[in-house]
């Protein structure tokens, strides 16, 4: 399958301010499909869900074709994709219905790799059940997440096992298929935090044994909505606070008040840009009677291969620059690359490549606990993270920049 950077690049309006967003691990450009998505359906009219007009129904099929296309993405069902406002708000939703099955008997597993919206909310849940907390650890010089020390952590008291599948900070791509197992074997959950890997590689939840994964679309060229994605029949098991009359269907009793039917249409639409990735600007086309969710897997394979590319430039440009400290090298990463420049501090030298047109993320990014063991606190590093839009001359522009910098 081809990739076609130049045409990718075309959809994305906001590129043609000339800066190079290496910022994408924030928050990803839209491109016009999504925009037009979003604009459409408030252009059409839309009202609030289960009315008798043509308008509210514009809304149910909105929802209705969001869930698909997110259960798509991932390899979910339609039924068990939740939506909220940040995959934080979920996390916290989740954690309070969950631990209300949890006593003080009972332990939970964090990682030191994770963004904290997939660890505090799951401590402050234990802690108000009195339930323990255990911690997998990162190797600090390579970052990895060995997954053989979760045979110790994980026991016949586990209900929980928290982990991310790549580090928002450092890419690292844990091997979460064998942290689930661990936790599947004594009967506990896993729940993943995808936010960061979903934009970067083909996605099956039933091959990583996620039990619970979240993804916030606004880090794939969608709106700022997220999603949980979990089987409807454990969905069927936990129950959240929820208003009265508000429905106690799955996966409804999870969403809290109205959705955002508009940016729920860009949802689609970004999951469908995600789709076509892979075929933009080439002469074949899609291919004929593939299903959606089979051009996703094939268009993130190529989106995967475009990225390594970007990143092998990056780093390997980053070492012959000598005086940067690029932290983690796993085995298998995301393409994000969080590094310092000598002793500079990281909020100067991103300043300094916006200067330059450059945009890149300091500090610790959420990736709280990680920089404390690093002891980076929160001034934490310089991110750069490549996505799908970039390309070549995003990433000479930040090398350039920080050769610049080192010659001074
Ligand atoms: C790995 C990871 N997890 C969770 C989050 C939080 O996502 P949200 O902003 O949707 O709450 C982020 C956001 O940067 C992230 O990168």
């Amino acid at each position: 399958m081809t990739f076609d950077v130049s045409a990718v690049r075309a959809l994305y309006p906001a590129l043609a301010d000339g800066h190079a967003y290496l910022d994408g691990a924030a928050g990803t450009q839209v491109p016009v499909p999504v925009i037009d998505a979003i604009a459409a359906a408030y252009r059409a009219g839309i009202g609030n869900l289960g009315g008798a007009f043509a308008a509210s129904h514009r809304s149910d099929v909105i929802v209705a074709q969001a869930r698909a296309a997110v259960a798509d993405l991932v390899g979910g069902t339609t039924d068990g994709v939740v939506f909220g406002p940040s995959a934080t708000a979920l996390a916290y939703r989740m954690s309070e219905a969950l631990s209300r099955q949890w006593t003080t008997d009972d332990e939970i597993v964090v990682s030191r790799l994770d963004h904290d919206s997939n660890i505090r909310p799951w401590i402050q849940a234990a802690g108000r059940v009195g339930a323990l907390v255990r911690w997998a650890e990162v190797d600090l010089v390579t970052g990895e997440l060995p997954a053989e020390q979760y045979a110790e952590l994980v026991g016949p008291r586990t209900r929980l096992v928290a982990v991310t599948a790549a580090s928002n900070a450092i890419g690292t791509r844990p091997d979460v298929a064998a942290i689930a197992g661990y936790a599947h074997a004594v009967g506990a959950l896993c729940y993943v935090d995808g936010v960061h890997a979903t934009p970067h590689v083909p996605v099956d939840i039933a091959a990583l044994g996620a039990d619970f994964y979240a993804t916030s679309a606004y880090k794939w060229s969608g709106p700022h909505v997220a999603a949980v994605v979990a089987d409807p029949a454990l969905l069927e098991t936990v129950w959240p606070d929820k208003l009265a009359p508000s429905s106690n269907a799955v996966p409804w009793r999870f969403e809290r008040g109205t959705l955002p039917f508009a940016d729920l249409a860009g949802v689609t639409a970004a999951v469908d840009h995600l789709a076509g990735l892979g075929t933009l600007g080439a002469a074949d086309g899609p291919v004929a009677g593939a299903t959606r969710r089979e051009r996703i897997l094939a268009s993130m394979a190529a989106v995967e291969a475009h990225e390594a590319a970007l990143f092998a430039r990056l780093v390997d440009g980053l070492a012959k620059l000598g005086d940067v400290t690029l932290y983690g090298k796993a085995a298998r990463r995301a393409p994000t690359a969080f590094f310092n420049v000598g002793a500079r501090d990281p909020v100067a030298v991103a300043e300094h490549l916006a200067s330059h047109g450059v945009n890149v993320w300091d500090g610790d990014n959420y990736a709280y606990e990680l920089c404390q063991v690093l002891g980076l606190q929160s001034e934490g590093a310089v991110r750069a993270g490549i996505v799908h839009y970039n390309d070549d001359s995003d990433v000479d522009r930040l090398l350039s920049g920080i050769a610049e910098l080192i010659v001074r």
